[in-house]
């Protein structure tokens, strides 16, 4: 059967190609984020690529209403969404102290609250439909502190927590949740977050079709945690489980070091 996906900050990066992998299967895709005329091109080429439905939803979830809105105008047109996909997301390099509080309050919203509520809000229908699921791009930053991106890993934890509590509590219902925790990815993501800000790295990039067709695949498999590449692998299953936390947040400070 035909399914209906929702995607979040499917303008660019990771979500982009995320609704390219859930086209490709046939799913209707529902695309939403700020950048309208992004959405409105990536729309054109899925329909005509594959023969789906591709409907186009404009909205700012740094905005407090932004989740009511996009449920209220789903329910309107009668659209039943059977997979949300919480991609949406942003990080900024800097001292706590130092960036805007407000900036820092956005990531919040948009990493964590509009992810919540978007869940709340769709979650119920498809427990009871007994099918469907989440996604949720999380980050390995959710498995440890980034000092200098105090906030955006705070953030990522918190999807991760959330995640895996809620694939727990959703056993035997139909519905699975995973979390998708990329490790460092080519899209807009460092130029939005200003990451020449920080001290060269050398840590290598996963194309973000790549990380996007491993967690489509993690997600088709029904897995909780979905890692991609060797490096996050090792990243979260093993440096930050099995070395002091005192270490792991200093590593973490040295890699998000300020110029
Ligand atoms: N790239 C990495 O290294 C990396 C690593 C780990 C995790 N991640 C996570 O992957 C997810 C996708 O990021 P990406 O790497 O693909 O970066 P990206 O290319 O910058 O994409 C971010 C997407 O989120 C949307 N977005 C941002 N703020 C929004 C807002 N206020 N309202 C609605 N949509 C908003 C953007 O769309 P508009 O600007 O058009 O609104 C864009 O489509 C994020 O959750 C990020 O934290 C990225």
């Amino acid at each position: 059967m035909k399914e209906t996906v929702l995607i979040t900050g499917a303008s660019s990066g990771i979500g982009l190609e995320l609704a390219r992998c859930f086209a490709a299967e046939k799913s209707n895709v529902i695309l939403v984020a700020r950048s309208t005329d992004a959405l409105e091109k990536l729309a054109a080429e899925l329909r005509t690529r594959h023969q789906i439905e591709a409907l186009v939803v404009t909205a700012d979830l740094s905005q407090a209403d932004a989740a009511q809105k996009i449920f209220a105008e789903l329910q309107g047109r009668g659209t039943v969404v059977d997979v949300l996909v919480n991609n949406a997301g942003f990080g900024l390099h800097g001292g706590f102290t130092e960036l805007p509080l407000h900036r820092q309050l956005e990531i919040i919203q948009v990493n964590v609250a509009a992810l919540v509520e978007l869940t709340g809000l769709f979650l119920p229908g498809m427990i009871q439909r007994q099918r469907g699921g989440i996604l949720n791009v999380g980050s390995v930053a959710g498995f440890l502190p980034g000092p200098n991106m105090a906030v955006y890993y705070a953030s990522k934890a918190f999807v991760l927590s959330f995640s895996e509590a809620l694939h727990e509590e959703l056993r035997g219902t139909g519905v699975r949740v995973t979390d998708l925790c990329p490790g460092p990815t080519e899209s807009n993501f460092s130029q939005v977050a200003r990451s020449h800000r920080v001290r060269q790295t050398r840590a290598r990039k996963m194309s973000a079709a790549e990380v996007a067709r491993i967690g489509h695949e993690d997600f088709r498999a029904g897995k909780c945690l979905s890692l991609p590449g060797a490096q996050n692998k090792i990243l979260a299953g093993a440096v930050t489980r099995l070395l002091p936390r005192a270490v792991v947040r200093k590593l973490a400070g040295h890699y998000n070091k300020l110029k």
